[in-house]
């Protein structure tokens, strides 16, 4: 289903007429090109400047890729500037790539595309590996019948876990919405990927190279950027690190991922060297230390969709929820699609008083637009969705909201009958926990 058909990642905010965003209304579509023509006439002459001082691995790669994807899209010239990326890129389709995807399905209709299109169909090699605890939400993943390589799917229905008295030591409940167990079953659902994929490699008799860990409710602005892999160093996002280090997304090799997955089983090595009061990123920051496994923080191209309310404007350590249509990269800072409130100097007045290592987010002028985000998602949001990712992606979200029962068990025969593990209620259960309003779950 040709997801990588007509990709039009840099310029999509630019193509849609009816875009939300106010300054782009009066630009008629011959204006466009004509700025277009003028934006790669600068690419050429920056990229001219650049190599000649041969200083390309300071531009940040979104850059760079913006830049290549213009000029490649008009047929202008076989952008050089991308060179180094699209070596990287050829070496890491010759490698074997694990993506672990874990959490709640929540928006799925919103972000499974863009997880689909801008990680999946970019690196084909990947093997997609999923652990999601069931909710009415989960007949969503039936779109990851769009995926090629499905290695591992798992739904499960959530138990308590027993908190142990060094997870209780630990850990702290502060700040986590469902207190200590809320952080359990997160570090559970991230250390079951590894779990999956262990014995997946062990029947396969091969050892993954990386492993990509993303959350199932992150929404992806553009691909995965090939210049993400280190061998023996951790990458995570900057900002949003609550004392610690950002967890909403993790890239490494197999050695330093196994460190940065065992959220749980390393909990009692934690304990043993006196850790206490720590929440998700500062458990997380621990581990690796403790491990000696060197990390670097990577700015990335994507956000989390969240329906939670926080106070507007934020302060101090209040959180930023972006608009879904900012530039980025917003390197999985919260966000939902809204009419920007909070932009130019009023981004700055705000940054400047959120704390720096918390809720904090990495910016600069005009990356980043806040939504107030006290209420509900705003009337018509749907709209400004499909303006932003435009018509290839929104037909996703269309299809969930169209979906019937009988749709969905044949969408999930379809996943099903590509994917090599399969664990999970049986469809039927699934769709209709969903679907079906007269559907009461009583198991
Ligand atoms: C990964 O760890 C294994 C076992 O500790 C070790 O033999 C191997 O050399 C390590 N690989 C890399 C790339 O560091
Ligand atoms: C980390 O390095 C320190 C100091 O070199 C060493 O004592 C410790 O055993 C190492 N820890 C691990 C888990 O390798
Ligand atoms: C930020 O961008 C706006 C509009 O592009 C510009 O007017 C303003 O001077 C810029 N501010 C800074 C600090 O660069």
């Amino acid at each position: 289903m040709g997801l990588e058909e007509g990709k039009a990642r840099a310029t999509k905010a630019t193509k849609q007429p009816s875009s939300p965003r106010k300054g782009f209304q009066w630009v008629s579509d011959l204006d466009w090109r004509l700025l277009l023509l003028l934006f790669f006439s600068l690419s050429i002459l920056l990229f001219v400047s650049l190599s000649c001082s041969s200083s390309l691995r300071q531009i940040p790669s979104f850059v760079r890729h913006a830049a290549a994807i213009t000029i490649t899209k008009n047929h202008v010239l076989v952008p050089p500037l991308s060179a180094d990326v699209a070596l990287r890129k050829s070496e890491l389709t010759r490698s074997r790539i694990a993506v672990c995807l874990v959490g709640g399905a929540r928006r799925f209709e919103l972000t499974g595309p863009s997880i689909l299109d801008r990680i999946l169909d970019e690196y084909p090699n990947a093997d997609l590996f999923l652990n999601s605890p069931l909710d009415p939400n989960s007949f969503k993943l039936s779109l990851l019948k769009f995926a090629s390589r499905v290695a591992s799917f798992r739904v499960f229905k959530p138990t308590p876990i027993p908190e142990t008295e060094s997870q209780v030591r630990v850990l702290t409940a502060a700040n986590s919405p469902n207190g200590i167990q809320g952080l359990l079953q997160y570090f559970n659902l991230v250390e079951g990927c590894l779990t999956m994929l262990e014995s997946y490699q062990n029947e396969k008799g091969f050892t993954y190279d990386w492993i990509v860990r993303t959350r199932v409710d992150s929404y992806w602005s553009a691909p995965l950027d090939p210049n993400s892999f280190f061998p023996g160093e951790y990458v995570v996002p900057p900002g949003s690190s609550f004392g610690g280090l950002n967890d909403r997304l993790g890239i490494g090799d197999y050695n330093t991922s196994i460190v940065a997955l065992s959220r749980l089983s390393l909990i009692p090595t934690l304990d043993l060297l006196g850790y206490t009061g720590l929440n998700s990123e500062t458990a997380f920051k621990a581990q690796l230390t403790t491990h000696n496994t060197s990390f670097r923080t990577l700015a990335q191209p994507f956000c989390i969709v969240t329906d939670r309310q926080y106070k507007f404007p934020p302060t101090q350590f209040g959180v930023p929820v972006a608009a879904l249509s900012s530039v980025g990269p917003l390197s999985g800072a919260k966000c939902r699609p809204c009419k920007p409130m909070c932009t130019g100097p009023c981004m700055a007045d705000v940054m400047l008083r959120l704390q720096k290592g918390w809720s904090w987010i990495p910016w600069r002028n005009g990356t980043v637009e806040l939504c107030d985000a006290t209420g509900e998602w705003e009337e018509g949001w749907e709209g400004m969705f499909d303006g932003i990712v435009g018509e290839r992606l929104a037909r996703f979200r269309k299809r969930i909201g169209e979906m019937d029962v009988n749709q969905c068990v044949e969408d999930f025969e379809e996943l099903k009958g590509k994917t090599a593990h399969w664990e999970a209620p049986p469809f039927e259960e699934i769709c209709r926990l969903g679907l079906d309003p007269t559907y009461s779950d009583n198991s």
